[in-house]
């Protein structure tokens, strides 16, 4: 299904770093193929402020890959079925280019 969203670059992620704009890649599950590959872009401002963690926790991965600080805090959480209306796209660009 990831496949099928449009592609996000870089530096389209990037620019959405605010908490009214507020997207995230998430390279989700090792046996998620797709997931694992691309990631999964979300526009999560408008679930910023019904994190558990808050608001300014989460902005730390505003704009970037939210991965890593996921995992740190979270690995078992089910983020994929949590923000399916949140989906905008797939990542494809290159990582190295994310702050
Ligand atoms: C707690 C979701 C990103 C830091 C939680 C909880 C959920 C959640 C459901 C409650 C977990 C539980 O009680 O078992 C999400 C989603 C994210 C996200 C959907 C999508 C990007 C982040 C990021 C950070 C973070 C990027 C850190 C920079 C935390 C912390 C807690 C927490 C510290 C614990 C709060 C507490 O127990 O007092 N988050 N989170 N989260 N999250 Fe996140």
């Amino acid at each position: 299904a990831s496949a099928r969203l449009p592609k996000v670059s870089a530096e389209e992620l990037v620019k959405h770093n605010k908490q009214d704009d507020c997207w995230v890649v998430l390279f989700g599950q090792q046996d998620d193929y797709w997931v694992v590959l691309f990631g999964q872009v979300y526009d999560v401002s408008p679930y910023l402020e019904y994190h558990p963690g808050g608001v300014p926790e989460l902005m730390r991965a505003a704009g970037t890959d939210a991965t890593g600080l996921f995992n740190q805090y979270h690995s078992w959480v089910n983020y994929d079925n949590m923000l399916k209306a949140c989906i905008v796209g797939r990542f494809d660009g290159d990582t190295a280019k994310l702050p």
